[in-house]
């Protein structure tokens, strides 16, 4: 078999977003070399590949399997020592992350959207993460990208497809191809950080019953392992837990308005003790009890609070970090327990650092996610035995778990508006608009509130300084209240606008109202500041999270 050097034409919109590049499928499909070009890109930026290892796995969502045997293609080519692969293609996110730190591989190609829907018609996605396991620096996207657009050839080798279905070795060339259990080494880790026997005793003692749903995605057969086989759960608390290309035509997004049929059980009488749901590629994770959603804000400040009291962290924090638009209950815990707290712009690539440093045990975002120093990546499944623990260790429900956090810390009442597929020139003027009117808006008239700062947030990250800049607009009010905007960098349709409003409370007697009328003050601001109606067209937002 011969090294072929194949003749390709660059693209110039290879450039990766909050997560990755993200397109429609039929733009990684139609346009020849789309795929190639930008795995080529991703080698080309690895200078000793014939002493490497490569993770490769995927979210199982549609064009996986081929965009898999391409990769491993372009990797024999290039001369990689070994490749190891997931069987069927599948490694969630943070199995990957894992996979990479354990196997010390130079990185690895991880294929998915995440969250956006799949199929024909769906979304697809190539993300690389890095030797620490974690979504690669701007730094190196931007490289990618600078080789993406000047690329002219991919190295390819014409070999006869790989059998993913077996786990065991291949050897085509110099190249030895590993096709590992997807979920082993991922369930053996959890096993280490979390108390299993105690889990598994709540999880049989009869007074107690959950359901995980695990939305026809990634998640299904790690939920099944750990949960179910490991920890003893009856077969059912797995929901939709068989993977689909298309996800079953669902959006794989773990949130109320997307996984409504878990939510209407968590709302039903006689509903389960807890619920919990992943997304397409496993990073994410909502967490429910009995008429209780725990907003994923809440979910990060009450797994610093309480992380002494899970095996995993009981020597205690070195620190928290929390993404910019995520409420600041977890910098009340900081506070109050004495540990540095950390505010990054949106993406996980930006903990990553801090991780590696040591200066942050725990991190997360309000976009459902939440992680820690076992890998390099927001983990789903993590975050609900997280939970599970501390239920079996408190032994309090849910509820009664965050009802007390807020009486002990008070409470951070919090949403975000998203207005979906947007006219992307509109919204890029809206938010140019903004920043060139920020004192404008600090000295604007609101009714008696003042405004004490208002700035387009810029990271300077702490350890290689390097400096992100125009990271949201943030609107800050003398009573801690907040309201941000930022442009998402994941979607692939047009635009979408996020808007986070935060307003905290302390007094006992107001920790329990609505949270949608505790904001509406502060969502009328948001909409007036921004123009949004007349400068989107839009008069109320598509999601309400
Ligand atoms: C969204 C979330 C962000 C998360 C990312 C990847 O990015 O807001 O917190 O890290 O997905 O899961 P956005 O679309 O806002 O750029
Ligand atoms: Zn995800």
């Amino acid at each position: 078999m011969q090294v072929e050097s194949l003749p390709t034409t660059a693209y110039a919109n290879q450039k990766p977003g909050t997560s990755g590049l993200r397109k429609k499928v039929s733009v990684f499909k139609e346009n020849k070399g789309y795929l190639e070009n930008f795995i080529q890109a991703i080698f080309d930026t690895i200078t000793d590949r014939n002493a490497s290892s490569l993770v490769v796995g995927g979210d199982g969502r549609f064009f996986n399997l081929q965009a898999i045997q391409i990769i491993i293609k372009i990797a024999i080519a290039n001369g990689f020592k070994k490749v190891i692969v997931g069987q069927n293609g599948i490694l969630s996110t943070p199995a990957a992350s894992a996979l990479i730190r354990k196997r010390k591989a130079v990185g690895g190609i991880i294929l998915s959207a995440s969250h956006n829907p799949g199929g024909p018609d769906g979304d697809f996605g190539i993300k690389f993460n890095t030797a620490n396991g974690g979504p690669a620096p701007e730094k190196v996207t931007d490289r990618i990208f600078t080789y993406s657009k000047n690329i002219f050839r991919y190295l390819y080798i014409d070999s006869d497809d790989i059998d993913l279905k077996k786990t065991g070795g291949h050897r085509i060339e110099k190249t030895q191809i590993e096709v590992i259990d997807s979920v082993h080494d991922y369930a053996d880790l959890m096993e280490e950080l979390f108390d299993f026997t105690k889990i598994k005793s709540l999880l049989s003692s009869g007074n107690f019953t959950m359901v995980f749903d695990a939305m026809h995605a990634v998640t299904g057969p790690y939920a099944m392992e750990i949960l179910v086989n490991r920890l003893g759960a009856p077969k059912e608390t797995v929901c939709n837990g068989k993977p689909l290309p298309d996800f079953g035509g669902g959006h794989p997004d773990p949130n109320l308005v997307h996984a409504k049929e878990l939510a209407e059980k968590m709302f039903s009488d006689n509903g389960p003790d807890f619920g919990a749901a992943s997304d397409g590629d496993g990073d994410r994770n909502m967490i429910m009890g009995h008429n209780c959603f725990v907003s994923p804000s809440d979910s990060l400040a009450i797994i610093t609070a309480n992380a002494t009291c899970i095996p995993g962290y009981s020597n205690g924090l070195q620190g928290v970090a929390r993404s910019m638009p995520t409420s600041q209950a977890v910098d009340k815990v900081a506070e109050k327990t004495g540990i540095p707290c950390f505010e990054t712009p949106t993406g996980w690539k930006f903990f990553g650092n801090l991780l590696d440093a040591g200066k942050i045990t725990i991190c997360g975002e309000e976009s459902f996610g939440t992680g820690s120093n076992h890998i390099r990546e927001k983990d789903g499944l993590w975050a609900v035995l997280f939970w599970l623990n501390l239920i079996a260790e408190k032994k309090q429900s849910v509820m009664e778990i965050v009802r007390e956090h807020w009486q002990e810390y008070g409470r951070n009442y919090y949403t975000r508006y998203d207005y979906e597929e947007v006219d992307a020139t509109r919204a890029e003027e809206l938010m140019q608009h903004m920043r060139s009117n920020l004192s404008e808006i600090k000295n604007g008239d609101y009714h008696g509130v003042t405004i004490s700062q208002c700035d387009d947030f810029e990271y300077t990250d702490p350890v290689d300084a390097s400096v992100s800049s125009k990271q949201g607009i943030r609107i800050l009010f003398e009573d801690g209240s907040r309201i941000i905007y930022r442009l998402s960098g994941t979607g692939t349709t047009g635009a979408t606008l996020r808007v986070y409003l935060e307003k905290y409370e302390s007094d006992p007697a107001r920790l329990n109202m609505h949270t949608q009328e505790t904001l509406s003050r502060l969502a009328r601001f948001a909409n007036e500041i921004a123009d949004i109606p007349g400068r989107l067209k839009r008069t109320k937002p598509d999601i309400i999270t």
